[in-house]
This record gives structure tokens, C-alpha cells and sequence, in this order.
């Protein structure tokens, strides 16, 4: 074996996989152009800056998990942790406001983050997310929650949990925060070394503690409506009807924590039963203020990403390989037969068949065990006989059953099958 090995928390998705994520892939671009989204792709290097004003400091992401680094020309560098300000970042300088004042994209691409790694945590991991930008209606906010919920349903995944919230304005959260802080404050012995610290640099992350006596004080304590302007609640309200109306099912959640600082008003996350501690599949929400923080202009925005690793681990396995055409092996044992066997293959190939043509010349029974382990549909056989006679031997792997055609009427044959 070499010496060398994926880095920890990467990994190489092998060919035996890579069916599993092209048919993820497709249901996502499939699912999203009709909801008229548009495909946006950024570069995974950006300037650090970026992301630690636009995520917040204080975030984990920010302050522990970012890989960064200083570049010959001395400017500060990072692989992206997330894409939501990259798409920010893009859409500012491209001044896409402009040219459409509501502009729906959507992404698919690799993000890291250097976390601790287990089952369903890299730290290259992928991400596809939708950015809708521009309204700052409940309707757009119920429109990317039902997408992100529409995607999860054709992949054919089960036992989800959509977790709704809502931060509220800015000047909801602060207030909160301070409550918040107030009320923990004569808990502090109580509470572990991360969250006092937490209860220093960044609050609100205390409720995402796993520990039972933290639980049992959070729960007790102040909740975010309690703070929401009559505008913040009206919003919300609105959400939760447009998606009652779609029969999304939901659970409200006040002490739904995101990662991230950008949010205000409506934050959400669909979470699995399947798949273990990392059950958080899609994240996401409202960043009305953090176009205007990166030097664009006052713009409203909702979004989400999701987790592919985390998706794919969740999906039952019966729906796992969606095989869409038939796969048929030309198994050609007579090298003079070669040439037509390529003629044959390239004609097949026009009727969307997928076609694996022999390049090794093994033998017809190397042939065949190769063909049953791709789970191939049909396989076509030309020996010396067949070559002479012009004909082929075309068996059907699922019940053996096999006959002899004429080469030239071979692609009439599967034209008939296929259509
Ligand atoms: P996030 O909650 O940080 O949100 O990440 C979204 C999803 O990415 C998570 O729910 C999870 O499935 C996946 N994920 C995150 N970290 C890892 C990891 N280390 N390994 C595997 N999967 C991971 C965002 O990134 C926001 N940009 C979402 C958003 C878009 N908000 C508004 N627009």
C-alpha cells in the first residue's frame, strides 16, 4: 500500500458510490430548477475577512474551525467553511441586485470545516443550499423551507423533523441575549468551563448543550418570543400558516440554536433519526442584515444548505441505486469481430443504452463474471461462429433466457425494448 492516505476527515468517493451521488445530484438540480433556481458556483478560496465578518467572530466555524492561512502577496486566505457568504460576496460584486431584484441560486460544492471527525462529520464535506435573495416576505421564507423539504422527499428519506424558530429582528435578539445572560448569570457555577466561556463570547450557543443539569436550567429560563416585535411575530406566524397550508409538518423550536451569527427572523433545520449524534441534515435562514455588513446594499435574503454525507447516509437502502437504462455488456470473444462490435456499440449508445464493450480480451467466462458483477441487464455474445454468421447470441442476465440475431437487427431489437 502507498504511503499515502486521504487526509483525516476527507475521503475519496469511489466508483462503487459515486452512482449513489450522481442520482443525489440529479434529484437536487432537477428539484430546484423548478422552483426556478439558478446555479451559482464560487471558488473554494476566499479571503478569510469574509467569512469571519460574515459568520461572526465568535462562532466555532470562525474561531476554531477555519483553515486559513497567509498567501506569498500576504493576504489572508481560507477554504470555505459554508458558501452562504460566498454567494453574498459574488452576488455583490456582480451586482446581481441589479439585474433582478429577487435572485433565486442555488449551489452544490465541497466545504471544510477541521472538526472533530465521526460518523457524519468531515472536515471536507459537501454542501448544496439555495440563497433566495431580495424578498422579505413570509411567503419566500415558506418557499425555501418547502424546497429544502421537497429535496429530502424525492430523495426518499424518512423519520425527518423540520424544526422551525425565529431570532426575530436584530433588536430582538440583543434583547434577548441580554435576558439571557441576566438570568444564566447567577447559574454560572452550574455551568461547564465551554459554557461559561460561551456565556462570555457568544450566549446563545449555551443552548445548544447536551449536558441534562445545563438542559434543565436553559429550560427554565427566558425564550426568544418573548422578545419578538408585534412585526417579528406577524412574520412568523405567516411562515408557519403558508406551511401549514403545504401540510409541512413542523415542530416549533425557541431554543433551535444555528452555528452561525447572520441570522434574524426565521431559522430552521430538518433533522434525521437515522443516522446518529450528526443528525442535522439541512440547515438555514433569514440573513436580512448581511448583504448591507459586507458592503452591499440594505437587501433582505433567506436560505439554506444541507449536508450530501449526511443525506445520503439517510436514505433506506432500497432507494439507494436507481438504475435509469439498461446496461448491456458486448462480450466479444472473436478478436476479428472487434471492429463491428464497436460499430455496434456506438449505434446502441443512441438509444441512451449504456454499452460496455470488452478491451481486455479475456475470456468469454472472465467476460461474463465481469457482466454479472456490474449487474449488467443484457449481455450480446459474438464468438467465431456468431462473426461468421453475422449474428449475435443476446441473453437477458435476470432469467438466462437467450437468442440468436442477426447483427444487423440488433439495434432494432433493443430500439423495440426501449421504446
Ligand atoms: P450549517 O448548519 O453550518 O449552515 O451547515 C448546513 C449543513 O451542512 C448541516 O446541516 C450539515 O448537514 C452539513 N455540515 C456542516 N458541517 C459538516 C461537517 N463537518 N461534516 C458533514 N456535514 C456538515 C450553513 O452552512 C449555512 N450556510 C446555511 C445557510 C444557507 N443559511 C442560510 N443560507
Amino acid at each position: 500500500m502507498s504511503s499515502f492516505n486521504t487526509v483525516k476527515g476527507t475521503h475519496d468517493i469511489l466508483p462503487e458510490n459515486s452512482d449513489k451521488w450522481q442520482n443525489l445530484e440529479k434529484i437536487i438540480h432537477h428539484c430546484v430548477s423548478l422552483f426556478g433556481y439558478k446555479e451559482i458556483r464560487t471558488p473554494i478560496i476566499e479571503k478569510t475577512d469574509l467569512f469571519s465578518r460574515g459568520i461572526g467572530e465568535n462562532t466555532d466555524v470562525i474561531s476554531k474551525e477555519m483553515y486559513s492561512w497567509v498567501d506569498k502577496d500576504e493576504t489572508a486566505l481560507s477554504l470555505r467553511p459554508e458558501m452562504t457568504a460566498s454567494i453574498v460576496r459574488s452576488y455583490i460584486q456582480h451586482s446581481l441586485g441589479y439585474q433582478s431584484s429577487l435572485q433565486r441560486l442555488y449551489y452544490i460544492g465541497p466545504c471544510f470545516r477541521r472538526e472533530r471527525p465521526q460518523k457524519g462529520r468531515q472536515r471536507q464535506f459537501h454542501q448544496f443550499g439555495v440563497e433566495a435573495i431580495g424578498s422579505n416576505h413570509p411567503e419566500q421564507d415558506a418557499e425555501v423551507v418547502s424546497l429544502g423539504w421537497e429535496i429530502l422527499q424525492r430523495a426518499g428519506l424518512k423519520n425527518l423533523e423540520l424544526k422551525l424558530s425565529s431570532v426575530g429582528s436584530g433588536e430582538c435578539r440583543n434583547k434577548y441575549i441580554d435576558a439571557l445572560i441576566s438570568y444564566l448569570k447567577p447559574h454560572k457555577s452550574k455551568l461547564s468551563e465551554i459554557s461559561k466561556q460561551r456565556l462570555i463570547n457568544n450566549p446563545l450557543r449555551i443552548l445548544d448543550t447536551k449536558i441534562k443539569a445545563e438542559i434543565e436550567i436553559i429550560n427554565s429560563g427566558p425564550t426568544i418570543d418573548q422578545f419578538y416585535t408585534n412585526d417579528d411575530r406577524k412574520h412568523f406566524n405567516d411562515v408557519q400558516s403558508y406551511l401549514k397550508s403545504m401540510n409541512i409538518p413542523f415542530i416549533l423550536d425557541p431554543l433551535l440554536v444555528r452555528g452561525l451569527d447572520y441570522y434574524t427572523h426565521t431559522t430552521f433545520e430538518i433533522t434525521s433519526d437515522d443516522i446518529g449524534a450528526q443528525n442535522a441534515l439541512l440547515g438555514g435562514g433569514r440573513y436580512n442584515k448581511l448583504i448591507q455588513s459586507l458592503g452591499g446594499k440594505d437587501t433582505p435574503a433567506i436560505g439554506f444548505a444541507a449536508g450530501m454525507e449526511r443525506i445520503l447516509l439517510a436514505i433506506p437502502d432500497s432507494k439507494k441505486i436507481k438504475k435509469i437504462n439498461n446496461i448491456i455488456h458486448i462480450v466479444c470473444i472473436e478478436p476479428n469481430a472487434l471492429g463491428s462490435a464497436q460499430i455496434l456499440s456506438k449505434e446502441l449508445r443512441t438509444l441512451d443504452l449504456n454499452i460496455v464493450l470488452e478491451t481486455m480480451r479475456r475470456s468469454m467466462k472472465a467476460q461474463m463474471r465481469e457482466a454479472n458483477k456490474c449487474n449488467a441487464d443484457y449481455v450480446i455474445i459474438i464468438g467465431e461462429e456468431e462473426h461468421n454468421q453475422k449474428t449475435a447470441q443476446v441473453k437477458r442476465l435476470n432469467d438466462g433466457t437467450q437468442k440468436t440475431i442477426a447483427q444487423n437487427k440488433i439495434f432494432n431489437h433493443f430500439k423495440s425494448l426501449t421504446y
